[in-house]
């Protein structure tokens, strides 16, 4: 798949088949998002894979969605501050960006593979860290249930480009600064 029909097929899948998905795949999954540059290179990331099949109660503590215990795996991607690079002059910490790139390298790749994700950050924290024994340096950041869709994709809603991007001209000036 180009790199463009895969960017347009991806969407928010909210409904799953219960088919499993292949240990090959889940492990291509993976090996994408490990394969992610983070700042610095620190990879201040934890991913966790949870097999749905017996723990949906658990599961929909963290986030009370019947689709979210659809599909065979629920993958939580958590970031670890204290391992990630840190902009000395303002101390910007930058471990969201790099759970950002990880997870967006584990959802194309997913897609390519015909698999159907969701990002998904609405969910109970405190919950999470309970049921995934999370230890106190690790900060889940965002999930997905990780299976073939079940529904297809609805059209894209996007700003139109000119909202988006501001283009400087060559007759723009840069402020200087002091
Ligand atoms: C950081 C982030 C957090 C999100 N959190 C949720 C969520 O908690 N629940 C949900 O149903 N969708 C969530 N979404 C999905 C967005 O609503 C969705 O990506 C957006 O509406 C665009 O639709 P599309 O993904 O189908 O292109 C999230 C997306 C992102 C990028």
């Amino acid at each position: 798949m180009k790199f463009s029909e895969l960017i347009s097929n991806r969407y928010s899948v909210r409904a799953y088949k219960a088919d499993p998905v292949d240990e090959e795949k889940l492990a291509q999954v993976l090996e994408a998002a490990r394969m992610a540059p983070t700042a610095s290179n620190r990879q201040p990331i934890k991913l966790i894979v949870i097999p749905t099949a017996g723990r949906e109660e658990a599961l929909k503590r963290i986030y009370n969605k019947d689709w979210f215990v659809q599909a065979p795996y629920v993958i939580c991607a958590c970031g670890v501050p204290s391992e990630a690079w840190v902009r000395q002059n303002d101390q910007e910490n930058y471990f969201m960006v790099d759970i950002g790139i990880v997870f967006d390298h584990l959802i194309l790749a997913a897609t390519e593979l015909g698999l159907g994700t969701c990002w998904i950050a609405a969910f109970d924290a405190q919950a999470a860290r309970e049921v995934l024994n999370l230890s106190p340096e690790c900060v889940p950041v965002v999930f997905t249930p990780l299976g073939y869709p079940d529904k297809p994709s609805l059209d894209k809603r996007r700003k139109p480009l000119e909202v988006l991007v501001e283009r400087f001209d060559e007759k723009s000036n840069l402020a200087q600064g002091e």
